[in-house]
């Protein structure tokens, strides 16, 4: 298994009760999912999508990748929450965070549409100018406001440079496969389009076209990301305890009823922020709901120690550790640094839990595409699982819509 579960630092907060009455639960959960009669269950796609996925559809993202190495130098990727998150912390993940800085033979990526910063978007624009440059809008609804709109700023400024059909070859639509405003407007223009499936939401979106398409751009190897989701789905197919979703699940809702309502999740690699990111969301916009749920949280070590470090050791018993450390870091120089790093590790995880604060460690392999397909997946599971142990569902998102749909009730009346 290239994940693995150590729950050493957590014997003296958890009881083997405290496992043992979540067990019938836990069970029942499991099977609801895989029988797919729990609450919304219209969006279970992602739980097969490994097996599933359109094959044609991944080597056509593979070819267009090959054909945009040579024709671009910036992929502007437009997207918000689900639609660009998986993307971003993927690229990082795989490369790194200064992956546009790098020596490559792929294009630079910038996000945007995931804020409304005039200041923002004339930053990216003037990178731009003297640039050859592709787009990639994603939006599952095809109606988010922020896409829309910084959309149709790229787009003109794609008309300025491009004629119509070298526009067809640098604008690349990802929706979903129902009328809506993106997806209508990339038939009318005869944009080349890639479908999220109906039953997969945005936040579980990062295995389809919605996070592939710019991770192999940015020289991701896709196939391999899915292998490792395939070998994950395998692996925890089966309804136990042993099953490392259905533990990590029942670990975090045993420490929500004992008031440790805050999850941070903790890496010592740079590469793993934006993950961590995604991991927010994933868990955030699932299970806060009906006044319920912990709060997701992150760090990145031993950055956070010179700051958010005193607030975890010495601050309110209201919250636990996830540690997710990467065994084997991807150069084989600076070996006395790797040393450091793990030292660092131990030194904060005694300090951590010998005042009071719960800590649990997934160790994963590598930084590879396989690896992160795995953790991709498992995080996806758990966070259905434990959803479901909270007796909510984790496929909606009512508090996201209130808010979206409060910014164009204002459009309307302006
Ligand atoms: O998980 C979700 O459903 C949301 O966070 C969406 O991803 C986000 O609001 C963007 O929506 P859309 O892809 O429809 O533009």
């Amino acid at each position: 298994m290239c994940l693995k579960l150590n729950t050493k630092f957590l014997e003296k907060f958890i009881s083997k009760e405290d496992y043992l009455k979540l067990e019938k639960k836990v069970k029942s959960v499991f099977k609801a999912l895989h029988l797919k009669t729990g609450l919304g269950n219209e969006f279970l796609g992602w739980l097969d999508l490994p097996e599933n996925y359109d094959k044609k559809e991944i080597s056509e993202i593979n070819k267009i990748s090959e054909e945009l190495k040579l024709s671009t130098e910036v992929l502007i990727v437009i997207g918000v929450g689900g639609s660009y998150l998986g993307s971003k912390a993927c690229i990082e993940f795989l490369k790194s965070q200064n992956y546009n800085l790098s020596k490559k033979d792929t294009p630079d990526i910038f996000f945007v549409g995931n804020n409304l910063s005039a200041d923002y978007i004339n930053e990216i624009l003037k990178i731009c100018k003297n640039k050859n440059v592709s787009i990639s809008v994603i939006s599952k609804s095809g109606n988010t406001l922020e896409v829309l709109t910084v959309f149709s700023i790229f787009k003109k400024f794609l008309e300025k440079k491009y004629n119509k059909k070298e526009l067809k070859k640098r604008i690349f639509i990802i929706t979903s496969d129902n009328s809506n405003k993106l997806r209508n407007l990339a038939f009318k223009e005869s944009y080349r389009i890639f479908y999220i499936p109906k039953d997969i939401g945005g936040r579980y979106s990062v295995l389809t076209p919605a996070g592939l398409f710019p991770i192999a751009v940015c020289g991701g190897n896709v196939n391999l990301i899915l292998g490792g989701a395939k070998k994950a789905r395998k692996d925890f197919l089966k309804n136990n305890l042993n099953n490392l979703c259905n533990k990590y699940a029942v670990i975090r809702n045993i420490m929500y009823r004992k008031g440790e309502i805050i999850e941070i999740l903790v890496g010592y690699e740079p590469c793993l922020f934006s993950l961590f990111e995604w991991w927010k969301q994933l868990f955030a916009e699932s299970e806060g709901k009906n006044q319920k749920g912990l709060f997701p949280s992150s760090c990145i070590f031993t950055t956070d120690l010179h700051s958010l470090g005193q607030y975890i050791q010495d601050g309110p018993k209201i919250l636990f550790e996830t540690n997710l450390i990467i065994k084997k870091t991807k150069t084989n120089k600076y070996k006395k640094i790797s040393d450091l790093n793990k030292k660092a590790f131990e030194a904060t995880i005694l300090a951590h839990s010998s005042d009071g604060v719960p800590n649990i460690i997934l160790n994963l392999n590598n930084n590879s595409e396989f690896e992160l397909g795995y953790l991709i997946y498992f995080f996806q599971k758990s966070c259905a699982i434990s959803g479901y142990l909270l007796d909510i569902n984790p496929f909606d998102q009512p508090g996201v819509k209130k808010y979206k749909d409060n910014l164009n009730n204002t459009m309307i009346l302006n």
